[in-house]
């Protein structure tokens, strides 16, 4: 794992979209995984800006959403179906047949999970993985207590993370009980992962993934088993880590080859 710790969370969503970048400069085709929420959203208005300027292109590139509620319309605002084609697939300029989001309304949602899984491991993979962790800690939509080797399936929602989301909502009841979402062997199979959290309400999440004993209580703590995976967080995120100044001067004295901000 690598650990960067930067002053707020504009820098994180700047630092983080720089690491998606270049994958997608390495790589036009490449296959993102997309998170929602409020986490990336810097993320995405940064790399949007890039696009804008004419300094990126995202035509080529594919995306696979990290997760959807179920039985929540389509053309719901909050459906992240709506949400990856308002604030992903229109502003970065991708092309809306590259890009899927788990079918939360499928008849059959078990099958709709499995053929999920097997579209993502048919376009190769996915190159990177974008993710947010909830409070709880949570990724994707693996509440605690999720198997480490899970994969795309449907979960209920923890009361926290359904209170959490209800800030989406009109009132807290529609908040879907419900979702369809990759498994954390699913989010280990990514070929890189970047994270990031902002915010001392995500504290207690960053120290149980990042230093905190592998375990399912804590979903993230699955990243400590993923060979390429970047932590992006602000200071108040990394309030409660306990090696914040070895990361600080490793992330100051990368060599200049490693170097991506
Ligand atoms: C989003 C997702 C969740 C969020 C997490 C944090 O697709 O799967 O894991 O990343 O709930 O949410 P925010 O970013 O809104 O604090």
């Amino acid at each position: 794992m690598e650990i960067i710790v930067l002053p707020d969370a504009a820098e994180v969503g700047r630092v983080a979209a720089l690491k998606i970048a270049q994958v997608v400069e390495r790589r036009p085709e490449a296959v993102l995984g997309l998170a929602t929420g409020s986490s990336p959203t810097d993320i995405y208005a940064s790399l949007a800006r890039r696009v804008a300027a004419g300094e990126l292109d995202f035509s080529r590139a594919s995306g696979f959403a990290l997760d959807e509620y179920v039985g929540i319309p389509l053309e719901h605002p909050e459906s992240y179906a709506s949400v990856i084609r308002r604030d992903v697939v229109e502003p970065l300029g991708m092309d809306p047949a590259r890009v899927r989001v788990p079918d939360g309304r499928a008849a059959d949602v078990e099958a709709a999970a499995e053929e999920y899984d097997a579209a993502i491991a048919a376009a190769g993979g996915i190159d990177v993985q974008i993710l947010g962790i909830g409070a709880n800690g949570h990724i994707g939509f693996n509440e605690p207590t999720s198997s480490f080797a899970s994969r795309t399936r449907i979960k209920t929602l923890a009361p926290q993370t359904r209170a959490d989301n209800a800030r989406f909502f009109d009132d807290p009841d529609q908040v879907p009980t419900h979702c369809l979402t990759q498994g954390l062997g699913t989010i280990l199979d990514a070929h890189e992962v970047v994270l990031v959290a902002q915010g001392e309400r995500k504290a207690a999440a960053v120290a149980g993934m990042v230093e905190g004993p592998l375990s399912a209580m804590c979903p993230g703590s699955a990243l400590q088993l993923h060979r390429h995976a970047t932590i992006v967080v602000d200071e108040a995120a990394a309030s409660r880590l306990t090696l914040v100044d070895y990361y600080r001067h490793t992330y100051e004295n990368k060599p200049a080859w490693q170097r991506f901000a």
